[in-house]
C-alpha cells in the first residue's frame, strides 16, 4: 500500500477547520460525549425500528391456493397448518465470542401437491405458502428479533415458494419407494423473489406423500441478513432450510379448505418452580428494571421487565446477556479505573442469575409479581432551564438522513454570562431522534446564525457533520446518542457561557416512513456569573480535547472488488461529504507520525492501531471515552505507557457501538506537563457485513471507521 502525501499547500485552507476538528480550539470543551458519533452514524436505522412493533405473531394462520384440475389417474395430497410438516432455519451464531448453530421452526404451511401414477413427469406442485411469523426457536427474543428487525415478518408474514422444475422423478409411480429429487423454482421471502434448488427425496403411500427438501441460502440476497444485533449476535450469511412435508391424501372432490386463514395457537410461556425471589429478584431490581421498565424505561422496548413472569419467560436470555456482560450495559472492564455509577454485575451476581436460568428459571413467586425499580442508577440533572425548540420540527421524507441544526439562548439576567453545572438532551419523538451534538457558539457568530436560521422556511438550518457554522470558536460542549444519560460537573466546576453566546443543538434525524413533529429539549443546571461573584465562590471551567488516531484496514486477502483500493475510497468519501473529508486519513496519520504501512496489516480480519500522544490539558482528570464505529472490537487508553507510572484508564474488551458511555473515574488523577496517553484501537472487519468489501478508512459514514478519544480535566485551581 502506497502512503500518498498531501502537500502542505494542498491541506492548509483546511488546516483552521481540522484544528476545530480535532479540538485545538475547544478550549472548553466539557461532556465530549459523542462528538462525532452522529455524522458516524448514519446507522442501520432499522436497528431500531423494531422497538415500536408490538411483540407477538400477529398472523397465525396460513392457506394456500388449491389445485382443482385433477384428473383420474393423479392422486391429490394436502399440506395442512399444524401437521407434521414443519419449514426450519438453521444459521451459524456468533454470540458474545461464542459460535453455535441456532435454529427456529414453523408449522404453519400449507400447499397442494398431485402425483400422476401414469406419468409421474406430469406431476405437480401448488404454491407452498410458509408463515414466517410462527417461527420459533429456543430464544423467544430471538424470535421477536427475527420478527420485527430481519424478517420483518409482522409486515411479510409469507413465504412463498413457486416450484418451475422438477429432476429425478422415476418413470413409474411406486408406493413406499423413495425417490432423489431436485426441485427448482421461485422463492418470495420478505421483498425479494429469487430461484432456490432444493435438494432431497420423496415417498408416497396411498395416504401420504413425505418428503425432505433442504437448500442453501443467502441471507443478504433476500436483504434479510447477516444479522448483526448490536455487536453481541452475528450471524452468518448462509442460511440453511430444511422442508419436512407431510401431505395427507385428500379426496378429488373434497371440498377446498376455508379460505379464510386456519389458525394455529402460539404456544404459550410456562414458568416452573424455582429459587427466584431472594437471588435473582433483588439483582433485577437494582440493575435493570429502572431501564426495562415500561412505565419509561430506555430498554423497555426491546424487551420489558415489569413482574417476575417477565423474567422467567427468557431465563436462559438473561443468563446470557449477564454472562456476556452485555447486559446491564457498561462496557468498561475492571482493569479500567473505578468509575462513578458503576452499575456492572459483579461475578457473583451474574453466577447466581445463571445458576437460577440453569436450574430451569422457575419462579417461587406468582408469575404477576410486580418487580420495583432500585435506586436511580444515574445522577438526575436540575432542571434549571429546560430549553424547548422555538417550534416543532418536521422534515421531509425526501431527506431520510437530516441533520438539523437549531439555536438555543439561555436566559442570562444580569448579563454576565452563566455557568453550566450540567448538560442534558431529551428526545421527543424518539423513533426518528438519532443523535444530538451540542455547540456552543459565540457572540460573534450570532450574526452567521441569524441569517441561516429559518431561511429555507423551517426552523433551525441543514448542517451535515458538524455545525456549518464558519464563525470562530464554535466547540461542542455535549451530545446525546441512545443510552447516553446527563453530564453532571462536580461542584465548583462547569462551562462558562459569555453573556450572548448561543448553544446550537444539532440533531440526526432518520425518518423511515413518516415525519412526526419533534420538540426535542436541552436541560441545563445553570448558575449565573452573578450569583457566584455574589457567593464569594469561584468556578473552574472544564478543560477538554479529543485525540485521533489512524483507522486503516485493509480488505482480507479473499475480499476484492474496486473499494478495496485505499484511493478509490478516498474518492469515493470525497464524492459523498466533500470538503476536507479525503484528506482526513492522511491527516490524522501524520499526526502520529505514520504512514498507512505502519498501520495496515490484518490479523486474520482483525485491525489494530495505536498512537500515543501528548496530553494538552492539566489538572484533575475527569472523564474519559472512547468512540469506534461499528467495525469496533476492543479500545484501550493507557496514561504513561511504558512507564512505572503506567495506568490503564479505559479498558473496553467488547466495544458496543450502542454504549458509548464516558466515564467519570472516582480516584484522583493528576495529568501534569509532559504525561502522555496511548490509545489503541482492534476492529474486526466481519463484524459488519459489507455488500461490497472496502478497504476502511478513518471518516463519517458506517462503512467508515475511527479511534476517536476524548479526555477532560478539571485545571487546578
Ligand atoms: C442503562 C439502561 C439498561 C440497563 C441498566 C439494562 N438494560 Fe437491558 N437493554 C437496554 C437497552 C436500551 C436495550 C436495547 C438496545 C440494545 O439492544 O442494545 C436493552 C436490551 C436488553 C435485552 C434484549 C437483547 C436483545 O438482543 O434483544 C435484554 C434481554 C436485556 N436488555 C436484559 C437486561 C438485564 C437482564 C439487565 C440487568 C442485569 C439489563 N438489561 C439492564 C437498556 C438497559
Amino acid at each position: 500500500m502506497r502512503c500518498r502525501r498531501v502537500p502542505y499547500a494542498a491541506i492548509s485552507p483546511i488546516l483552521d477547520v481540522m484544528k476545530a476538528f480535532v479540538g485545538l480550539k475547544w478550549v472548553r470543551v466539557g461532556a465530549f460525549a459523542l462528538v462525532l458519533i452522529g455524522v458516524a452514524a448514519l446507522v442501520t436505522k432499522d436497528q431500531w425500528d423494531w422497538f415500536f412493533e408490538p411483540d407477538d405473531a400477529q398472523t397465525t394462520g396460513v392457506s394456500a391456493p388449491t389445485i382443482d384440475d385433477v384428473g383420474d389417474s393423479e392422486r391429490l395430497y394436502r399440506i395442512s397448518p399444524g401437521a407434521d410438516s414443519s419449514v426450519t432455519y438453521t444459521v451459524q451464531e456468533r454470540l458474545a465470542g461464542t459460535s453455535k448453530s441456532a435454529s427456529g421452526t414453523t408449522d404453519v404451511l400449507a400447499g397442494d401437491i398431485v402425483v400422476n401414477l401414469e406419468d409421474p413427469s406430469l406431476s405437480r406442485v401448488g404454491t407452498i405458502v410458509v408463515n414466517v411469523e410462527m417461527f420459533e426457536s429456543d430464544s423467544r427474543l430471538r424470535d421477536k428479533r427475527i420478527r420485527h428487525d430481519f424478517l420483518e415478518s409482522t409486515h411479510f408474514p409469507f413465504a412463498t415458494f413457486e416450484m418451475t422444475e422438477v429432476e429425478g422423478l422415476p418413470d413409474a409411480a411406486t408406493d413406499g419407494r423413495p425417490s432423489a429429487l431436485t426441485i427448482t423454482g421461485d422463492l418470495t421471502l420478505k421483498e425479494t423473489t429469487a430461484p432456490v434448488t432444493f435438494t432431497g427425496q420423496a415417498t408416497m403411500d396411498e395416504d401420504k406423500l413425505s418428503a425432505t427438501m433442504s437448500t442453501t441460502l443467502l441471507m443478504s440476497e433476500f436483504d434479510i441478513g447477516p444479522i448483526n444485533i448490536a455487536g453481541l449476535v452475528h450471524t452468518s450469511n448462509e442460511i440453511e432450510m430444511d422442508f419436512v412435508l407431510e401431505a395427507d391424501r385428500v379426496a378429488l372432490d373434497s371440498a377446498a379448505p376455508d379460505e379464510s386463514e386456519l389458525a394455529v395457537a402460539p404456544s404459550l410461556p410456562e414458568h416452573g418452580e424455582g429459587n427466584f425471589s431472594e437471588g435473582v429478584q433483588p439483582i433485577l431490581e437494582a440493575r435493570c428494571v429502572s431501564c426495562h421498565t415500561t412505565v419509561d424505561g430506555p430498554g423497555s422496548s426491546t424487551w420489558a421487565l415489569d413482574t417476575a413472569g417477565d423474567a422467567a419467560e427468557i431465563a436462559e436470555d438473561i443468563a446470557l446477556v449477564t454472562q456476556s456482560r452485555y447486559m446491564p450495559p457498561w462496557p468498561a472492564s475492571d482493569m479500567s479505573l473505578k468509575f462513578e455509577h458503576d452499575y456492572s454485575l459483579t461475578g457473583e451476581q451474574v453466577t447466581t442469575i445463571a445458576q437460577w436460568a440453569e436450574s430451569g428459571g422457575g419462579l417461587d413467586v406468582p408469575p404477576d409479581t410486580k418487580l420495583e425499580a432500585g435506586d436511580d442508577l444515574f445522577e438526575p440533572i436540575q432542571r434549571d432551564q429546560v430549553v424547548p425548540p422555538a417550534d416543532p420540527y418536521i422534515g421531509s421524507l425526501d431527506r431520510p438522513d437530516d441533520y438539523r441544526c437549531q439555536v438555543h439562548e439561555i436566559a442570562d439576567p444580569e448579563g454576565n454570562g452563566t455557568w453550566l453545572k450540567g448538560i442534558a438532551f431529551e428526545p421527543d419523538a424518539t423513533e426518528i431522534v438519532h443523535h444530538s451534538i451540542i455547540y456552543r457558539v459565540p457572540e460573534s457568530g450570532r450574526a452567521e446564525v441569524e441569517r441561516l436560521d429559518g431561511a429555507d422556511g423551517s426552523p433551525g438550518w441543514t448542517c451535515f457533520g458538524l455545525s456549518n457554522l464558519q464563525s470562530p470558536g464554535v466547540g461542542s460542549i455535549g451530545g446525546w446518542a441512545p443510552g447516553q444519560q446527563p453530564t453532571v460537573y462536580p461542584d465548583g466546576v462547569g462551562l462558562y457561557l459569555a453573556p450572548g453566546d448561543l448553544i446550537v443543538n444539532q440533531i440526526h434525524y432518520h425518518y423511515d416512513d413518516s415525519t412526526p413533529p419533534d420538540s426535542s429539549e436541552l436541560v441545563f443546571d445553570t448558575i449565573s456569573e452573578a450569583e457566584i461573584s455574589a457567593s464569594g465562590e469561584t468556578m473552574r471551567s472544564i478543560r477538554g480535547r479529543s485525540y485521533l488516531t489512524p483507522a486503516e484496514g485493509p480488505c482480507t486477502p479473499e475480499e476484492v472488488g474496486p473499494l478495496c483500493d485505499r484511493d478509490a475510497v478516498l474518492d469515493d468519501i470525497d464524492q459523498k461529504y466533500g470538503g476536507v473529508a479525503r484528506y482526513i486519513p492522511n491527516f490524522v496519520l501524520g499526526r502520529c507520525g505514520g504512514t498507512v504501512d505502519d498501520y495496515d496489516d490484518l490479523d486474520g480480519s482483525v485491525f489494530y492501531s495505536a498512537c500515543e500522544l501528548p496530553a494538552g490539558d492539566f489538572g484533575k482528570l475527569r472523564s474519559v471515552l472512547g468512540h469506534m464505529h461499528e467495525f469496533g472490537k476492543a479500545y484501550r487508553m493507557t496514561l504513561n505507557p511504558g512507564t512505572p507510572d503506567e495506568r490503564i484508564l479505559l479498558d473496553i474488551p467488547t466495544w458496543s457501538f450502542e454504549w458509548q458511555l464516558y466515564y467519570v473515574p472516582t480516584e484522583d488523577i493528576t495529568i501534569k506537563p509532559g504525561d502522555s496517553y496511548l490509545f489503541e484501537c482492534w476492529w474486526d472487519r466481519s463484524l459488519v457485513y459489507m455488500e461490497e468489501p472496502r478497504y476502511i478508512t478513518w471518516n463519517e459514514g458506517t462503512v467508515d471507521e475511527m479511534c476517536f478519544s476524548g479526555v477532560s480535566v478539571v485545571p487546578e485551581k
